[in-house]
């Protein structure tokens, strides 16, 4: 495969609309993730005052979170460029030489979904990201040799949904890791009116916080229904998101009062009605709902843990009581 092809543009938004316009780019327009957000602008800080590259980073947690838009703005507070590549593209150990060998002192290079990177394409990566070397063979087989080229120094940003997919080796290499957090209800509520300033379409204040309550803790999903709750403003509201429209529109798109959707219901459902609430392993589950197993760990199943309506045991996954008031269903057993 082509540079080219592997270096993408990670600025599509769900509905593969340009989605520039709503990301934030500098860290203070970057809302909530407190932690991670005091920690990397001492780092930044550090790295500009030292004058060198900021150490490699590994941002992890749920899809949404704002993973790929903390990466850009890294790039933004450091004032470097930024390569993209996402781990599954880089198939071949000469694609990552290419990129690598691309690189421009301090550049950040963006590694998403790194933990699906293969091994051996991760071999090349411990000397890069160690001492700024690449190590590769050179010629056809019998006349082989090994060469060694040296790298600017650089910053390996790696995202990921599942630190715990990562080598150790390959871990170990990032000085700074950081987990994001699901947001709180004022946090995407805050998000949500930026978004509203940002499309210019003006929103209430109960429908803003509606909308926060109703996005399962993600700004990615807030946004998605932002837009959505939009559409029917323009054409079956007044022309503003207020509550009455917003109720509305999520109950059509059919996102309950705590933010869950047919999905997370079926999974519920399916766990009470198919395997007595549970215990029930996720392969088990995955073919009775036609979801992947993980689409469910990354996607589905956080959430879920996070608002205490499921729970992981070693016998596999169970429903709590909180799930069934939720649902309205009455515990049989
Ligand atoms: N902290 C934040 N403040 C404001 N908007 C955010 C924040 N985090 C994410 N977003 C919005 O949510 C969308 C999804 O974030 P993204 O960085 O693509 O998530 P991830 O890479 O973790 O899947 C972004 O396009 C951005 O508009
Ligand atoms: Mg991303």
């Amino acid at each position: 495969m082509k540079e080219e092809n592997i270096i993408k543009q990670y600025s599509l938004d769900d509905d593969g609309t340009i989605d520039n316009t709503i990301r934030p780019e500098t860290i203070s327009e970057y809302i909530g993730q407190n932690d991670v957000k005091e920690n990397i602008k001492v780092f930044v800080e550090a790295a500009k005052m030292r004058n060198e590259a900021l150490d490699h980073v590994l941002l992890y947690g749920p899809p949404g979170l704002g993973k790929t838009t903390l990466a850009f703005i890294i790039a933004h507070e450091m004032g470097t460029n930024i390569k993209t590549a996402s781990g599954p593209s880089i198939e071949k150990s000469g694609d990552l030489a290419a990129i690598l060998s691309s690189l421009e002192p301090g550049d950040i290079l963006f590694i998403d979904e790194i933990h699906r990177m293969p091994r051996y394409i991760e071999e090349i990566l411990y000397p890069a990201m160690e001492d700024f070397s690449l190590d590769i063979i050179v010629g056809s087989e019998g006349n082989s040799r090994n060469i060694k080229i040296d790298l600017p120094p650089f910053t390996l940003v790696g995202a990921t949904t599942r630190a715990g997919d990562l080598s150790s080796p390959l871990r170990d290499r990032f000085g700074i890791i950081s987990k994001l957090q699901f947001y709180t209800t004022e946090e995407l509520c805050d998000i949500v009116k930026r978004t509203s300033r940002v499309l210019d379409m003006k929103i209430t204040d109960d429908a803003a916080e509606e909308l926060a309550k109703r996005s399962r803790g993600t700004p990615r999903i807030a946004n998605r229904l932002f837009k959505r709750v939009r559409d029917f403003a323009l054409v079956k509201g007044t022309g503003i998101i207020d509550i009455k429209i917003t109720n509305e529109a999520l109950d059509r798109l059919q996102i309950d009062k705590i933010g869950l959707d047919r999905t997370d219901h079926e999974m519920l459902l399916a766990i009470i009605n198919k395997f007595g609430g549970g215990p029930v392993g996720l392969e088990a589950l995955s073919s009775s709902i036609g979801e992947e197993p993980t689409t469910i760990e990354d996607v589905y199943e956080p959430y879920l843990l996070q608002t205490g309506l499921l729970k992981r045991t070693a016998r596999g996954r169970v429903v709590t009581d909180k799930a069934y008031e939720v649902l309205g269903i009455e515990r049989k057993n």
